[in-house]
């Protein structure tokens, strides 16, 4: 399996913000995405994840397009967990989404058992993001794109969740794209590192 995106190019109103970008990423893969804030990494992300199409240029997995229906094969983790969850919908709901959760999932991503009965906004951005990380990883996800996924959590925390993100990624062959400022995280966990820079 390879998700690939070729020679896309992207921008909002008059402003350029990806200008003909080739990329792929290959199953059991883990690459990383650096540059500055506001060049253009979480657009990306979007548009792999089908969320933006581009205006011009292609993505594909395995040379065909994505399904636009049904299960998306390549999951996004968003930067802000606030704003990718339903507010009206307790926890056990918002992680039914992806299918009958996993527990020993929950359990690697310290996901207690109390917080299943809470609303979004009665846990902390770092332990929303668990949520939206175990979320992301249902049994059909084969490509992960992780937007800065710890960036709100401490040195300790960040760790545990990438542990096992990477165990199950490595586990299920998922290919995984980690966007981060932290250039230091990116080198330590990534196989190879993608540079976007900021083109205004
Ligand atoms: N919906 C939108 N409409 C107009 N401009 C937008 C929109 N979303 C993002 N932008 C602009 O596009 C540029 C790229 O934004 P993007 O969120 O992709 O950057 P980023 O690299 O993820 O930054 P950060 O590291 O701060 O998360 C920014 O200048 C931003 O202001
Ligand atoms: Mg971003």
């Amino acid at each position: 399996m390879r998700l690939e995106a070729k020679n896309v190019s992207f921008h909002y109103g008059k402003e350029k913000i990806i200008e003909n970008v080739d990329f792929s990423l290959e199953q059991g893969e883990i690459v990383g995405l650096a540059g500055p804030s506001g060049c253009g990494k979480t657009t990306f992300c979007k548009i792999l994840a089908g969320y933006e199409n581009p205006h011009s240029g292609t993505i594909t997995i395995n040379g065909l397009s994505i399904p636009k229906k049904g299960y998306n094969p390549v999951q996004l983790i968003h930067q802000h967990p606030e704003k990718v969850v339903n507010p009206r919908w307790k926890m056990s709901k918002i992680l039914s989404e992806a299918g009958v959760p996993d527990t020993e999932l929950l359990e690697s991503l310290g996901i207690k058992d109390e917080w299943l009965t809470r609303w979004p906004n009665e846990l902390s951005g770092g332990e929303l993001q668990r949520f939206c990380v175990a979320r992301a990883l249902g049994v059909n996800t084969q490509f992960l794109l992780a937007d800065e996924m710890t960036t709100m959590l401490d040195a300790i925390t960040q760790a545990q969740i990438w542990h096992a993100v990477l165990e199950i990624a490595k586990r299920r062959n998922i290919g995984v794209l980690v966007v981060s400022h932290e250039r230091k995280l990116v080198e330590k966990l990534c196989s190879r590192v993608i540079q976007f820079n900021t083109n205004k």
